[in-house]
């Protein structure tokens, strides 16, 4: 693709920000368009509404170059890239409200030619409904190749971790799936200007199936690991201990359990797999329930432990859904301190999360909740809660949970 062309990344969140950023970097007109004001106000000065490494950096540089803009509205462009929320709805199916406003919005400005991507992850069948919003809006456009008229239409998912995004958005191999085939061509070579991974091109079903398939390959095996956690501790095993025993065997790699499975992705994607084949998705279905049911084995745990005191306080150390992040998103750690501060209301709750400045409503607004600095959650604590293995509790002072009882769902403190 000529690096003079626009591109349209509408969503200006965790994926459609970087995405618009590092396009800019590499040489294209971006316009980004978010239906929140502030994302819009805060990328024009050259800020980024959320956490992530290095990210800032190179929004002020592509605002700054006049690069990347912000607005409301929907513009023309050659390409446009959409990274809007694709949430379940209560049928575990997807919600495609955003995807449909997004297509609505695109629909009139088209003039045939324009290559539009969906990065957003989705459930077989999404890219083309997302087409069919587009064409119900425009029936004189076509998805037929090669016309005047013709719209090119593909599936880019995204695999980046956060924390990691401005690296691996250019290092990772990428899926690209085509509803046609010259959809595919067009979009890979719109990627091939800022990724040096490998540029994988299939069709667009298959690039969607390859996306939720990956997060539920990670789902399974949490579930494994998060169900020999509870059988572990029936048995009186130490589970971290198992864990890397059965680990040196040549072939074998079980991962590491946790208070839960969180975010935004595993947590979510497997579903659109079951609602796609709910009678085949036999496995798949099961993990998600297990890793669910953790929050609540850990619960009890806690809550055993704090029967034994009159009023007992309660160290929670992280409520982010992974480390290193401020993402409370589908956080199985806020779900379980939230429930703590329901259920036990004669506690005091300590939240130590060293990555927000403010508690979420959920948690600021309950009187026997409290955000605090993790020395001194701990100094105060009876009961210390570790939900997530932030780098800042991994080098603590050992002496400060001496005479403390430690609920550890990280394993961080062996
Ligand atoms: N965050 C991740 O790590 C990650 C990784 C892989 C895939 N994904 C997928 O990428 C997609 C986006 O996720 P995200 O984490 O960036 O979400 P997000 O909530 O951070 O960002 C989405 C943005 O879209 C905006 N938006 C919503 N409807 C809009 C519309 N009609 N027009 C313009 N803007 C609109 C929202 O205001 C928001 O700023 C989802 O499908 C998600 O599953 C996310």
């Amino acid at each position: 693709m000529d690096h003079t062309q626009t591109v349209c990344v509408v969503g200006l969140g965790y994926i459609g920000l970087p995405t618009a950023a590092i396009l800019a970097s590499h040489g294209h007109d971006v316009i980004g368009v978010d239906v929140n004001p502030r994302h819009v106000d805060e990328v024009n000065e050259g800020r980024v509404p959320f956490i992530e490494p290095d990210l800032e950096t190179v929004v002020a540089g592509a605002v700054a170059r006049g690069r990347l803009h912000a607005q409301a509205h929907m513009p023309w462009a050659d390409a446009y890239i959409v990274a809007v929320p694709t949430p379940f709805a209560d049928t575990y199916d997807v919600d495609p409200r955003h995807i449909k406003a997004a297509a609505e919005a695109i629909a009139p400005q088209l003039r045939g030619g324009e290559l539009i991507i969906l990065e957003s992850t989705s459930p077989p069948g999404l890219t083309e409904q997302m087409g069919q919003y587009i064409l119900d809006a425009r029936p004189d456009l076509t998805l037929e190749p090669g016309e005047h008229n013709t719209l090119y239409l593909a599936h880019c998912p995204e695999r980046v971790l956060p924390g990691r995004v401005m690296i691996e958005i250019v290092d990772n191999d990428r899926i690209i799936g085509g509803v046609t085939d010259e959809a595919a061509i067009k979009a890979r070579d719109l990627y091939a200007t800022f990724c040096k991974g490998e540029l994988l091109i299939t069709d667009a079903r298959t690039a969607e199936m390859a996306k939720l398939v990956e997060n539920s390959y990670r789902d399974v095996n949490i579930a494994f690991a998060n169900e020999l956690s509870i059988i572990s501790d029936r048995l009186g095993i130490d589970v971290w201990e198992l864990i890397e025993l059965a680990n040196h065997h040549p072939r074998v790699n079980i991962l590491q359990p946790g208070p839960g499975v969180g975010g935004h992705c595993i947590a979510v994607d497997p579903w659109f797999i079951v609602a796609a084949a709910p009678e085949e998705a036999k496995l798949v279905r099961l993990a998600r329930e297990v890793n669910d049911a953790k929050p609540d084995f850990v619960l009890e745990k806690v809550m055993s432990k704090a029967a034994k005191f009159r009023e007992p306080v309660i160290a929670a150390l992280g409520i982010a859904f992974k480390a290193d992040i401020d993402d409370l998103r589908e956080s199985p750690s806020k779900a379980i301190v939230e429930r703590l501060a329901g259920e036990v209301e004669h506690a005091k709750l300590l939240i130590a999360e060293p990555n927000v400045d403010a508690l979420p409503s959920s948690l600021a607004d309950r009187p026997n909740v409290e955000l605090a600095s993790v020395e001194d959650a701990i100094e105060r604590a009876d009961i210390v809660l570790v939900l997530v293995d932030h780098h800042e509790f991994k080098t603590l002072d050992r002496e400060l949970l001496a005479e403390k009882i430690v609920v550890d769902t990280k394993g961080l403190w062996r």
